[in-house]
């Protein structure tokens, strides 16, 4: 297990909530344990386990998934979103959780950007939450079902992120500090549209706004909103990232893709992603 990343845990475990009774969580060497006695492992790849025994049928994004999107981020092409985020996320010095953080990218972008601040990254996907125990030394990473409730204590919060992920803003209202923040990144409908119907990909439901705007509305105000949109140049195995990294890649192998051996060496694709800033309603 790295130090940094039991580090990383230790220095928020007073932050968690045991997803048992609610209560604090004091850092052990190989466990946290709660007030009460409830002991979590610390696994031997520096990651935590809040699932609890009836926990959850969702299992997230698989290794495969999250290889493919890692590769895609790797190269850059999602780096004008990631500085989208962090920009949203400001200079915090309190602690920055991400929802469904994935490969942990956006997050590690905004803790590079604020230097004082700490990271939980929360998934359900077990190879997501290995990988997010490397992606920042200042990033503790939690394994649990963002549907069922943050394991984080109330008010504990100065910044939440959802980029691309589950959002379940009654729960983010209750961990964040009252001058807290929320940021959230979805994609528009023309987030990679020039590859939508050649490779049958799934399409962003068109009534995606609006729904996230009702979800949210009682538990935030909206503050702010930043279109972040370009073109970017992809090569075939740039395709294959994309189609293997979304919800398409649950399905099948795409490294030999006929339909995509049969485009051109590069294609421009847009990117087309809205950041959106919120807060939670005064008084
Ligand atoms: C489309 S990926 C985005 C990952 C990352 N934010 C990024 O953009 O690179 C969605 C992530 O949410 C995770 N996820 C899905 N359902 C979840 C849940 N109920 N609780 C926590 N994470 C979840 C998946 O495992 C996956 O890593
Ligand atoms: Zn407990």
């Amino acid at each position: 297990m790295s130090p940094a990343s039991r580090s990383a845990l230790a220095d928020v475990a007073g932050l968690l909530a045991c997803p048992e009774c609610g209560l604090g969580f004091e850092p052990q060497d190989r466990v946290l344990r709660c007030g009460v006695g409830h002991s979590f492992d610390i696994a031997r790849q520096g990651y935590v386990s809040l699932l609890t025994g009836a926990s959850t049928k969702m299992t997230g994004d698989t290794s495969a998934m999250l290889d493919a999107r890692a590769a895609f981020q790797g190269k850059g092409h999602f780096a004008p979103i990631a500085v989208a985020v962090a920009a949203a996320i400001g200079s915090t010095s309190g602690t920055v959780l991400e929802v469904g953080a994935g490969t942990g990218y956006y997050l590690a972008g905004v803790l590079d950007g604020a230097p004082d601040a700490r990271g939980v990254a929360l998934d359900v996907a077990k190879p997501a939450a290995r990988r997010n125990a490397r992606a920042h030394p200042r990033a503790a990473s939690v394994l649990a079902d963002a549907w069922r409730g943050l394991p984080i204590r109330d008010g504990a919060l100065s910044r939440v992120l959802s980029v691309f992920a589950p959002r379940n803003p009654g729960e983010v209202a209750r961990v964040l500090a009252v001058d807290g923040s929320f940021v959230v990144a979805t994609p528009t409908e023309r987030h990679l549209a020039e590859l939508i119907e050649p490779l049958g990909m799934l399409t962003v439901d068109p009534d995606k706004d609006r729904r996230l705007g009702a979800a949210m509305s009682g538990h935030f105000d909206a503050i702010d909103r930043t279109l972040v949109e370009y073109s970017m140049k992809l090569d075939r195995a740039d395709v294959a990232n994309v189609v293997a990294m979304g919800p398409s890649g649950h399905h099948a192998d795409h490294a030999d893709d006929p339909r995509i051996a049969a485009m051109p060496e590069t294609v421009e694709v847009t990117a087309s992603v809205l950041v959106s800033s919120y807060r939670k309603p005064l008084g």
